[in-house]
């Protein structure tokens, strides 16, 4: 059984898409132990808690300084025990510390096609206000593995979404979440659950 630790921020329809591919049986031999915001208010919260998922939240503005918050994150995180974490919607920066601890182990959804419009900046809306922007056609979505940098580590599955005329920032991510995210993000997990999932020389290998 994969124990896993979902990471939230905000809505949580990703957190729910995983909740719902776990219930429906399509992330088979998994077990979410526990879900962590950074956010009181963040609904993810209260999606867990409705499911009866333990639910905890830290937040930074609760100490004195950021190595203190990260210091108890991440023994908070290492105290339940997960085999693997999951950023879903997580707008924090994970501290070297944790990248390192959790090698291989931490994964992350971005709502682009990695390389484009991803790094320091660029999370949540602002995505997609970049991406309409620049005029592209086609976006879409990332799992990656995490790494000490800002979206650059080993890419695992990524899915294209077309842009249509017209959109707005909300409408694109909206088509993005419902085409991709909800589907890749629990996808991924299945794979890792599965054990098919390794990574060597920085690529990720998929055995079918
Ligand atoms: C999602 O679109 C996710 O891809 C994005 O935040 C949103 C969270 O939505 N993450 C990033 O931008 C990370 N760089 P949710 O709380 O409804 O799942």
């Amino acid at each position: 059984m994969l124990k896993i630790g979902v990471l939230v921020s905000g809505g949580g329809t990703n957190l729910q898409a995983i909740i719902d591919s776990v219930e429906n049986g399509s992330i088979k031999n998994t077990e979410i132990s526990v879900v962590i915001s950074n956010n009181k208010n963040a609904y993810a919260l209260e999606r867990a808690e409705k499911k009866g998922i333990k639910n905890i939240c830290i937040s930074p503005k609760d100490f004195s300084d950021r190595a203190e918050f990260n210091r108890v994150f991440l023994e908070k995180l290492d105290s339940c025990q997960v085999d693997l974490v999951v950023l879903a919607g997580f707008l924090v920066v994970l501290p070297e510390e944790m990248t390192k601890k959790y090698e291989n182990r931490i994964i992350n959804i971005h709502p682009s096609l990695i390389p484009s419009f991803c790094g320091k900046g660029y999370y949540g809306l602002k995505v997609h206000e970049a991406a309409l922007s620049r005029g592209v056609k086609v976006t879409g979505a990332t799992v990656h593995f995490v790494d000490a940098g800002t979206d650059t580590g080993p890419i695992l599955l990524q899915k294209a979404v077309e842009v249509k005329d017209g959109d707005t920032p909300e409408i694109l991510q909206r088509r993005v979440m419902e085409e991709a995210e909800w589907k890749i993000l629990p996808q991924a997990i299945d794979l890792i659950a599965q054990e098919k999932v390794s990574v060597e020389n920085g690529r990720v290998r998929i055995a079918q």
